[in-house]
């Protein structure tokens, strides 16, 4: 099968969160199993292009009309790369915004490229399926089924689209619809309308072959009012196309038998390195290093709401009555950039907070901590708690979306599982479940054994990518069943 990937970031070019890490992993996994895939993605600030594919192809806008170029990178583990390329939209300092604000013109930046993506398919790379993610590309499903409902070169090109995070709607005001070059004709309770505005997301949702989300539990939380973002209905209207399929993980890069990052490498059979690590995390973080025992929580995130640090600024105070360390690496919403750094400052040595985006830290913290703190409101999947138990650091996470299908709680009794759950969203069933994990981390025997499971969990991409083919099929299958005129 051909398959052309379309979206807003992919690993090794672009990254704000896990969205990158999945474009990167799984074309090369569909290309492994035998298929032929490109990714297209907007060629942002500081990326390279190789070379020119198409100089100019001609995409209506609110009257006018626009001729970016189509550029391509390299060839990586047989995944193709092409990009959108129009400096005007792309060429800034951030992806979606600057450090205060989202850019005002995000629906036509977003509907541009989705443009950009079909008539890439019809001149440049012809796929089989287009895969959609998120928001920044609903665009694609909608424009298909409406600009080129009588292009007789993709009016059959079946989509499945993926949701990674309901939270994020791309929502406009009306009059986005003609800036950005959107059919007014969609524009209805049934289409991309939503309470009198536009919202990307919902187009994507109404208008593609499949939906797919990033776990199972995910795949039913969203169809509620509490995950939805309103957008519920939608979900259950479309649940007979809907499918959770689990991410995987890039062993590759996130395994610490082979992390160049480290200062030292380590196994399950050997977790010597690991030590190192704490001492390097000590250093890295200005933390207490006198008891290289004391049991150091770690923390890599975006600072967003769905999160759940606000359930951290309620137990701070009392968690660090315990004898323990925390380092956190994150940066986002000022409100929890700002929640750690006063942190930092009343507990200097206990909690060591880097507010920046650094991937070789981000492996340091994996590695050199024996806990890791996810209280997430919401996670759709979730990449870090899968990356820590391969680490040998026990994830401690709210059971929700992801979290709840990727960790095991812990039994003593049996010896089985691999991290630590609370349910309710609160401080004190948080707390809780830190209270948990410490005591066992005072026991040897029992914190090995529960490093051990963790780290023996194969979470790599072979049994999703083989789902998401499954999926490539029933979707073309669906189609052609379509197109054969009915006997009666
Ligand atoms: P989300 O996509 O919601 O942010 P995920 O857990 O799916 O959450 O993915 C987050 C990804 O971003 C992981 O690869 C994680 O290591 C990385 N990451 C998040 N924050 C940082 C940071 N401050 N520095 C480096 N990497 C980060
Ligand atoms: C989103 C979600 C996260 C998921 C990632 C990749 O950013 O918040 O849970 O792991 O997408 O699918």
């Amino acid at each position: 099968m051909r398959i052309l990937f379309v979206a807003s970031e992919a690993l090794p070019y672009t990254k704000t969160g896990g969205l990158a890490d999945v474009i990167e992993a799984l074309p090369k996994a569909l290309v492994k199993l035998g298929h032929e895939v490109a990714v297209f993605l907007p060629r942002y600030r500081g990326v390279k292009a190789n070379t020119v594919v198409m100089p100019s192809m001609t995409i209506p806008q609110g009257g006018r009309l626009r001729f970016p170029a189509i550029t391509n990178g390299s060839l990586l583990h047989g995944v193709r790369y092409f990009f959108l390329d129009d400096p005007f939209y792309f060429d800034r300092e951030g992806i979606y915004g600057d450090r205060k604000h989202e850019y005002p013109d995000n629906a036509e930046r977003f509907t541009e490229f989705s443009r950009a993506a079909i008539e890439m398919t019809k001149h440049i790379w012809p796929p089989d399926i287009i895969h959609c993610h998120d928001w920044q590309t609903a665009m694609v499903p909608v424009l298909l089924h409406s600009s080129y409902a009588d292009d007789p070169l993709v009016k059959d090109l079946p989509v499945v689209f993926t949701v990674h995070n309901m939270g994020y709607h791309g929502i406009f005001p009306k009059e986005a619809l003609e800036r950005a070059g959107i059919p007014p004709a969609v524009f209805h309770p049934g289409g991309v309308e939503f309470f009198g505005s536009v919202n990307f997301l919902k187009g994507g949702l109404v208008y593609s072959d499949y939906l797919t989300t990033v776990s199972r539990k995910y795949a039913q939380e969203i169809q509620t009012s509490e995950f939805g973002f309103g957008l519920e209905g939608v979900v259950r209207s479309r649940a007979d196309r809907l499918v959770g399929i689990l991410n995987g993980v890039d062993y590759s890069s996130w395994c610490p038998e082979k992390d160049a990052l480290l200062p030292m490498k380590y196994s399950a059979r050997n977790l010597a390195g690991k030590r190192v690590c704490k001492q390097a995390l000590f250093e890295e973080f200005l933390l207490l290093h006198d008891n290289p025992n004391r049991p150091v929580l770690g923390i890599v995130s975006r600072f967003a709401d769905q999160k759940g640090f606000d359930l951290i600024a309620e137990i701070a105070h009392e968690l660090l009555q315990e004898d323990i360390l925390l380092a956190v690496l994150g940066s986002g919403d000022r409100r929890y950039e700002e929640l750690f750094r006063a942190l930092a400052g009343d507990f200097p040595g206990r909690v060591g907070v880097k507010i920046a985006y650094d991937n070789r830290i981000a492996h340091l913290v994996e590695a050199g901590s024996d806990m890791f703190l996810m209280p997430s409101r919401y996670e759709p999947c979730g990449l870090n708690q899968i990356y820590s138990l391969r680490y040998g650091t026990v994830p401690i996470v709210r059971a929700t979306g992801g979290l709840d299908d990727t960790i095991e709680e812990f039994n003593l009794q049996h010896g089985t599982g691999t991290g630590f759950k609370f349910t309710e969203y609160t401080g004190a069933a948080f707390l809780e479940a830190i209270r948990q994990a410490l005591h066992h981390y005072s026991d040897d025997g029992v914190w090995k054994r529960i490093q051990l499971n963790g780290m023996a969990k194969d979470f790599s991409w072979n049994t999703s990518a083989a789902e998401y083919e499954k999926l490539y099929e029933a979707a073309r299958a669906a189609r052609t069943q379509k197109a054969v005129p009915s006997s009666n």
